[in-house]
């Protein structure tokens, strides 16, 4: 059977948890997969997509799935090390890089879990994109009036974020949906004596607009230690953008510190720039405040999914939103007065 049929099958599979299925489709991948050479990277990072469906629905029924099928364990660490990313699928391998439309892999094949999967595609791609032109920032001068164009354009784009929430805050049920059925598939998996995280939503790298726009000195030891832990589940791009911005201002000090000038007020191009900052982290606030309601539905008290699925508690969910809030009426409060 080819992968797509095997694939269009895993719904199926999972409703019967049927593991006896689950755990042959996952040995026939692993199988096709040691006999032909797959040179390029797509076809590992598809590979891995795949196996790892059959990884996590395994883990999903209670069978450590590298313990009913231990031959993958070899497969997983080299495709993981050619590519520098983790050894097991990750919300980029369930979003970004899943075929929409017919050949879409799905774990339930329900309706909310599409919803779930475009907006991870959607919100992944887009600060993937985004990212990289905020930190290009670190080469201009707030003064400048590049500066302000790209702050903006930046806010524009992210305006997308809080829709793609609300996407989701209309058509996916936090408790009936995510909590019970869907979040079951993101636990952990052991690969070579090591966990590491399901492919859960958590894995979208807000970080990165974070870090750059405010958090990297605006945050404190939980949102680092938070950060720290997520970053290793993305891109190796993502992971050296971070940690070459580990003590670079934000654009919110930055901006603040033309403010502070002692040389007089700002131009108004970088009352401007701010604007454009201020909007970004408006965006953020937004997101983050419809997010956390549908998390907070998500956690319950009797089952291990109490602290989410990285590890994370709904008080931790609302520490980031409280930083990212204040930090926003932080820096409205010194653009406040200027001249513009
Ligand atoms: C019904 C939908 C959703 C629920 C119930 C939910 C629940 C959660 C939970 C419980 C956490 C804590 C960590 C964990 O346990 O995974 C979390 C974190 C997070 N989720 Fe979601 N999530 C949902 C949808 C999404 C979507 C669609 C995205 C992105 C497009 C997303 C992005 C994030 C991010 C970035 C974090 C890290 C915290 C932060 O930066 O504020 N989530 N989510």
């Amino acid at each position: 059977m080819s992968a797509d049929a095997l694939l269009a099958n895993l719904p199926a599979m999972n409703a019967a948890a049927d593991v006896r299925e689950l755990a042959k489709a996952f040995r026939q991948l692993v199988w096709r997969a040691r006999e032909v050479e797959l040179l390029r990277v797509p076809d590992r990072l598809a590979a891995m997509r795949d196996v790892g469906m059959f990884l996590s629905s395994l883990q999903r029924h209670g069978v450590e799935p590298l313990e009913a099928v231990p031959e993958a364990t070899d497969m997983l660490l080299a495709w993981g090390l050619s590519v520098d990313m983790v050894p097991r699928d990750t919300v980029l391998h369930y979003g970004v890089w899943n075929p929409a439309g017919k050949r879409q892999r799905m774990f339930l094949g329900d309706r909310q879990e599409n919803v779930l999967i475009d907006a991870v595609r959607v919100g992944t791609m887009l600060i993937d994109e985004i990212a990289p032109t905020l930190a290009g920032l670190a080469q201009l001068h707030p003064r400048d009036v590049a500066f302000g164009e790209i702050c903006h354009a930046a806010a524009d784009q992210l305006e997308t974020l809080p829709e793609i929430m609300n996407d989701v805050y209309r058509n996916v049920d936090p408790v009936k949906f995510y909590a019970s059925r869907l979040g079951p598939f993101m636990t952990d998996v052991v690969v070579a004596d090591r966990q590491y995280y399901g492919p859960a939503p958590v894995h979208v790298p807000l970080y990165l607009i974070d870090r750059l726009v405010w958090s990297s000195d605006h945050g404190d030891a939980d949102l680092r230690y938070f950060q720290n832990d997520l970053v290793r589940y993305g891109l190796p791009q993502w992971r050296r953008l971070f940690q070459h911005t580990e003590r670079a201002p934000s654009l919110v000090t930055r901006l603040v510190r033309e403010f502070d000038h002692p040389a007089g007020p700002p131009a108004t191009r970088v009352a401007d720039a701010m604007d454009g900052v201020i909007r970004i982290m408006n965006g953020l606030v937004t997101f983050r405040t419809t997010h956390n309601l549908l998390a907070g539905g998500a956690y319950t008290d009797d089952s291990r999914y109490s602290t989410g699925t990285a590890g994370v508690s709904p008080g931790l969910l609302n520490h980031i939103l409280t930083l990212t809030r204040d930090c926003a009426q932080y820096a409205r409060s010194r653009r406040t007065g200027t001249r513009s």
